[in-house]
């Protein structure tokens, strides 16, 4: 709802003496003409509610799409960057912001115009020479520069721009590390397609989401241009470099292109497991239905660069030491469940992990490890002071907890629950469905389980009550 006093109207002065209109009219004059825009235009807000992250994302705008020109020095650390970011503004806005963590900003501009750039935090606020009017599309461009930073967020992970000693880089971001290296609308439920365009050395290899457009050579430089076609949240976009082996040469069975890139001094001991990537997709897509996006594959990098897998768009990223075929399952559950359709906010989180985490227990189940009964029991076996048990799935109570053990375990016993209430067949067609009638979308809690209900043809509290929102360990398996 649009609160906004409606000065538009009043200025019309209908019923007001003439001497008010006429003053009126000449204000409304000076100001469409002065260079600060009109006069409805209000700033943006520098964050849109999420529930555990408020500062994250910013309210006025959507953006449509992200490109992105990099281009780094791997001997120095410092990066060069041009940000050009097309958006719909979803109100009259005499500013809006960015979030941008680190960098100098060298010059911002909207629809080619000079805009005044404000820094405070992790806020980038550009004010346009002209108001923007509500549905316009607009064009912003930053250019910045500087050494990105590594974040240690909230909940502990550590993200942003991780450099190796090696001069190799990962850039991480779930759920804010991305704003450390390219200014963006950092929520999940803004997402938009992106060029990625990276200069690198020749000889390294940049690596990025979606696929490669085009690699060109000049003057000792190369630049990898990246194109995603599908909608991406920010969190999942990423940035590797280094002396990768690429094979781009893969095909699943349902004809999607393979792109991995291999870190050469880890190549020996995850081949056999990145060798079982077409057969993991061919097993996710029977599963969960056609495939989200236009390639796939993923990205190996030495141990110690990050300590997590993430389920980057395309291509996870998976350091050695989060290196098995049950990481890969996850990993690439991932690209159904939270890259096309993705948490409208990250109290949402379960919606990624749960199902990640139960499709570990499906897999399990149906290549000769223990049921996900069996899991799910070994589960509940834990005692009621057992981490699992300290909140419910749906409700992480700050952002320290958003990738705590309850979301990613309890989440699973939940989707477990389901199962057991409306049997396997309804089941299957249950998780095709939900990443079917949200794919490349956002969805919520609520609308995941109004969703179950009206699919099983029956409400199922008890699963909602005890298992998603109940405080503690269920009485009950
Ligand atoms: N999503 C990652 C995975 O399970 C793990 C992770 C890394 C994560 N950083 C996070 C989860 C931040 C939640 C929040 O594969
Ligand atoms: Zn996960």
């Amino acid at each position: 709802m649009d609160k906004r006093p409606e000065r538009r109207t009043a200025v019309k002065g209908r019923g007001k003496s003439t001497p008010v209109r006429l003053a009126a009219a000449l204000l409304t004059v000076l100001a469409v003409t002065s260079c600060t825009g009109g006069v409805d235009g209000t700033p943006g807000s520098s964050g849109t509610h999420d529930p555990l992250f408020p500062r994250l994302g910013n309210d006025g705008y959507h953006v449509q799409h992200y490109s992105l020109d990099l281009d780094y020095d791997p001997a120095s650390g410092h990066l060069k960057g041009g940000a050009t970011i097309v958006a719909r503004a979803t109100k009259d806005l005499s500013a809006f912001d960015l979030d941008f963590a680190g960098m100098d900003v060298a010059e911002a501009t909207v629809d080619s115009r000079p805009a005044a750039v404000n820094r405070a935090g992790d806020e980038l606020t550009l004010r346009p020479r002209q108001e923007l009017t509500e549905g316009a599309t607009f064009t912003a461009y930053v250019r910045y520069s500087g050494s990105p930073k590594t974040i240690t967020d909230l909940d502990g992970s550590v993200e942003g721009w991780l450099k190796s000693p090696d001069g190799g880089v990962l850039a991480l971001g779930e759920p804010t590390g991305s704003m450390t290296w390219f200014p963006s609308n950092n929520h999940p439920r803004d997402k938009a397609t992106y060029d990625i365009n990276v200069t690198v050395p020749d000889g390294l290899q940049a690596v990025s989401n979606g696929e490669l457009a085009a690699k060109t050579s000049n003057k000792g430089r190369t630049t990898f241009s990246w194109r995603t076609k599908e909608p991406m949240a920010t969190y999942l976009a990423t940035v590797a470099i280094g002396p990768y082996e690429i094979d781009d040469k893969g095909i699943t069975k349902s004809g999607i292109p393979v792109y991995t890139a291999v870190d050469p001094r880890v190549k020996k001991q995850t081949a056999a497991v990145v060798a079982q990537l077409p057969d993991i997709m061919a097993w996710e897509e029977k599963n969960f239905g056609p495939y989200p996006f236009s390639s796939t594959g993923v990205i190996v990098s030495p141990a110690k660069s990050a300590g997590y897998a993430l389920e980057t768009q395309n291509r996870p990223v998976m350091p050695l030491d989060h290196f098995d075929t049950t990481t890969l399952v996850h990993e690439l559950t991932h690209q159904w469940f939270g890259d096309s359709v993705t948490p409208a906010t990250w109290r949402d989180m379960w919606l990624n992990e749960g199902f990640a985490q139960y499709s570990e227990w499906l897999w399990s189940e149906e290549h000769g490890g223990p049921s996900a009964q069996r899991l799910f029991d070994q589960e509940y076996a834990k005692d009621d002071g057992d981490e699992i048990w300290s909140f419910p799935p749906a409700e992480p109570p700050t952002a320290a907890e958003v990738s705590a053990r309850p979301v990613y375990v309890r989440g699973a016993m939940v989707v477990h629950k389901i199962r057991q209430a409306v049997g396997d067949e309804k089941f299957h067609a249950l998780l095709r469905d939900w990443v079917g009638t949200h794919r490349h979308a956002n969805a919520s809690t609520a609308e995941f389980t109004r969703f179950v209900d009206k699919e099983a043809g029956q409400s199922l509290p008890a699963v909602w009550d005890t298992w998603l929102y109940g405080d503690g360990k269920p009485d009950s398996p």
